[in-house]
């Protein structure tokens, strides 16, 4: 069963691939570039606006769509930058522009480690209605950046347990651990059970 995902974010589309496998299918191929506006005040109603955008522009029920809204939120931040994490340096702000951003905000405080955690909502959009599971992962966030492997806030996040920061430890123990691997054991679930049906 082939399934469309509704994301363009070239981080989340290696990890959904090594994830789900090659029945993914990037809207893009199929749809061209498409923009949606991101209205939610939480991950779960992003994933579900992306969800949906992607699948009536498809206008075929049979198709499944999923998508994933995600970020980090720093308690000491109250919560910020949320569902902001990709814009939090300004709208059409770089993966590095964002994190400098953050480590900036941290510095004004005097703080060089701080708890953090990363949300993923995936939302999964049938012809039976649209579906969402949530998963996370704690940490902390370090002001020096270490390691260029993963994308976004990678090298400065260091998960629970760990020393290294998801920017030096190897993919396959991100994929173990992540918030978007922990959703998509979710999403495993009801996708078996929606492609079953169909
Ligand atoms: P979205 O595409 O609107 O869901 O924004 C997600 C943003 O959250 C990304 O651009 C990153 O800044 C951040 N983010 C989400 N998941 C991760 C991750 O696994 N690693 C690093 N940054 C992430």
């Amino acid at each position: 069963m082939e399934i469309v995902l509704a994301s363009a974010n070239p981080g989340k589309l290696k990890e959904f691939k090594e994830l789900l496998g090659s029945q993914l299918v990037p809207y893009r191929e199929l749809l061209g570039e498409i923009a949606i506006e991101e209205s939610g005040e939480t991950f779960q109603e992003n994933a579900v606006i992306k969800a949906r955008t992607i699948y009536e522009a498809l206008g075929d029920p049979e198709r499944i769509v999923i998508s994933d809204d995600s970020g980090i939120s720093l308690p000491i931040l109250g919560g910020a930058p949320g569902i902001y994490s990709a814009r939090y340096a300004g709208e059409g702000a770089t993966d590095r522009e964002n994190m400098e951003k953050l480590i900036g905000e941290l510095r004004k405080l005097g703080v060089e480690r701080t708890p953090a955690y990363y949300t993923a909502a995936i939302a999964i959009a049938t012809r039976y209605g649209i579906f969402t599971v949530h998963g996370w992962m704690w940490g902390e966030v370090i002001t020096e950046p270490k390691g260029d492997r993963g994308f976004g806030y990678d090298p400065i996040f260091i998960p629970e347990g760990f020393e290294k920061t998801l920017g030096q430890l190897d993919s396959e123990v991100k994929q173990k651990i992540s918030h978007r691997a922990k959703a998509l054991e979710l999403a495993k679930i009801e996708l078996e059970v929606l492609c079953g049906r169909s």
